[in-house]
């Protein structure tokens, strides 16, 4: 499926592995609808990017949140006739915490609902509200493919450290998702690909510490460093434009495996 003249949202597409995926299907000649609660980072790109962007001011654990973006989305391509052929759902936060602390306290419910409801509620509710949109997409390909569900795991899915309790259970959660979500909408010619990354450049893993950030370059395969968000949006752009890539999980992480130990 091409890329150019369609509209692709992005959730969490003001910073990091999003940014980098608004930033490829721009320059592949898509239109692209900007979701995320830092206005002032989705203004800058919007302004940066110039034509064919827009932004939402979103936040994805509120359902009117969302819909009043997909409405914006949805009147704005009203205009562009540029359908909506694709959603990356790249929201994301991580929070550590063990599930029970050196002091007899067991994580707190607020922090695990804090990364669910960001994680896996804010990716479902995403996906599902534009779902009638691209449902309703005249086929864009031979194949009949009206569209592209794109969503963000981690190696913390397989592999989570201690800390990532809750964080693992959102991305395991996304994984397992993708193989009954892409057969529900296989009738309608939608696939879903879910991508795994391990250790990527980013906002998120800027703020992390120079020990966990050291521990997991010493347990790197190859290449040994961090990848880069423009690795995330190449294969992001490949599994838009590949129509044998359906149902997949796939794993971007230069064969690493995450250590239990610092
Ligand atoms: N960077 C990595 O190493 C790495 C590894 C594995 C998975 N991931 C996943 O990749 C995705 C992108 O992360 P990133 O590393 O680019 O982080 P990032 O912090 O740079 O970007 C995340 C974006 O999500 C937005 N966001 C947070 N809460 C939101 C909400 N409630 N509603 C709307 N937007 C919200 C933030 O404003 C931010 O712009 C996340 O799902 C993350 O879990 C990242």
């Amino acid at each position: 499926m091409k890329i150019e003249n369609r509209t692709f949202v992005v959730t969490g597409g003001a910073s990091g592995l999003g940014q980098a995926t608004v930033e490829h299907y721009h320059q592949k000649g898509g239109y692209v609808s900007i979701l995320d609660l830092h206005v002032e980072k989705g203004e800058a790109l919007v302004a940066k990017l110039g034509a064919r962007a827009r932004f939402f001011q979103c936040d994805v654990t509120s359902s009117e949140s969302i819909a009043a973006a997909v409405k914006g989305t949805t009147d704005w391509v009203a205009e562009t006739k540029a359908p909506v052929a694709g959603v990356l759902a790249g929201a994301g936060v991580g929070l550590p915490g063990k599930i029970i602390d050196a002091k007899g306290e067991p994580l707190s419910m607020q922090r695990i609902d804090f990364v669910l409801n960001i994680n896996l509620r804010g990716t479902l509710d995403t996906i599902r509200q534009f779902l009638p949109t691209m449902v309703a997409n005249e086929p864009l390909t031979p194949d009949g493919e009206r569209g592209v569900i794109l969503m963000v795991s981690s190696s913390a899915a397989t592999d989570g450290q201690p800390g990532q309790v809750s964080y693992s259970a959102s991305k395991g959660a996304v994984s397992a998702m993708t193989l009954p979500m892409a057969r529900d909408l296989a009738r309608y010619g939608i696939r879903v690909v879910t991508i795994a990354p391990s250790l990527f450049e980013s906002a998120m893993t800027a703020m992390m510490g120079d020990k966990v950030r050291k521990s997991l370059e010493r347990v790197m395969e190859f290449p040994v460093r961090q990848g880069k968000p423009e690795e995330f949006a190449r294969l992001c752009g490949e599994a838009t434009e590949n129509t044998m890539l359906n149902g997949a999980v796939i794993r971007l992480d230069g064969a690493m495996r995450m250590p239990s130990r610092m």
